[in-house]
């Protein structure tokens, strides 16, 4: 039971699972999961749909404009028993997570007015209801002041194993030493970045994933919020 308006922070890096521990996190808690990558995933999709970028070249007064006109929202899915994400009132799940807009998005979230509206929105949806928000800055910048916040990790040929899998499952032939070096190169862009660059909070609790099963993560998260008595 949860005992407070609750906030959970869950940042680190890509393809490390913070989405699916996020959810069933949510789940047990009976409370909203947000994945902010979604967000900026979402003012690419717009992006690209709109012409505003161009052969990964990115018109910035075009984007400043267009983020009036964008609206993001999340809906609870009953059959998937999670949150969907829906760009101007249309379903966008599976379209954000395609190529075209993954290969986009390190650019446009790299944006610091981008950033600004994003957070603004996130911060938002905090003030209301007990949130897990999974991301990149969410304990560092969106809610510095959470409830718990978690720095996932694994190691980089780990998450690209996982990757790899995902691939092929979907028929993708993606040679492995391909997929290894993209993971690698979104950390460096991640870590690097000028704009909240992908970094540990001090108050951060480390969750390195790499031999851990999906319930050995969620029990770890539930004792740390049973010792702060946040949850009974
Ligand atoms: O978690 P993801 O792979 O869906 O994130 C997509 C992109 O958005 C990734 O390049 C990192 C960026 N991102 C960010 O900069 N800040 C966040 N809070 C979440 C995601």
């Amino acid at each position: 039971k949860v005992n407070t308006k609750l906030i959970i922070a869950i940042d680190g890096y890509s393809s490390c699972g913070k989405s699916t521990v996020a959810k069933d996190l949510a789940k047990l808690l009976n409370i909203v999961f947000i994945d902010s990558g979604a967000m900026y995933r979402c003012v690419t999709l717009y992006a690209l749909q709109n012409g505003i970028i161009k052969n990964g070249i990115i018109d910035e007064d075009l984007l400043i404009e267009a983020l009036h006109h964008i609206q993001i929202s999340f809906k609870f899915d009953a059959q998937s028993k999670t949150n969907q994400t829906y760009l101007n009132g249309k379903l966008v799940e599976n379209e954000i997570r395609g190529p075209e807009v993954s290969d986009n998005v390190s650019q446009i979230s790299a944006i610091a007015f981008v950033r600004k509206k994003m957070v603004e929105l996130q911060q938002a949806m905090g003030q209301t209801q007990s949130i897990v928000m999974d991301g990149r800055d969410i304990g560092t910048v969106v809610f510095p002041h959470a409830d718990l916040k978690l720095f996932m990790t694994a190691s980089p040929e780990i998450r690209a194993q996982r990757r790899f899998k995902e691939y092929q499952e979907k028929k993708q032939n993606i040679p492995f030493e391909e997929v290894l070096k993209n993971v690698e190169k979104r950390d460096h862009m991640d870590e690097t970045r000028e704009e909240s660059p992908l970094k540990r909070a001090d108050d951060a609790l480390v969750l390195d994933n790499s031999e851990l099963t999906k319930q050995e993560q969620l029990d770890f998260i539930v004792d740390q919020l049973r010792v702060r008595k946040l949850i009974d």
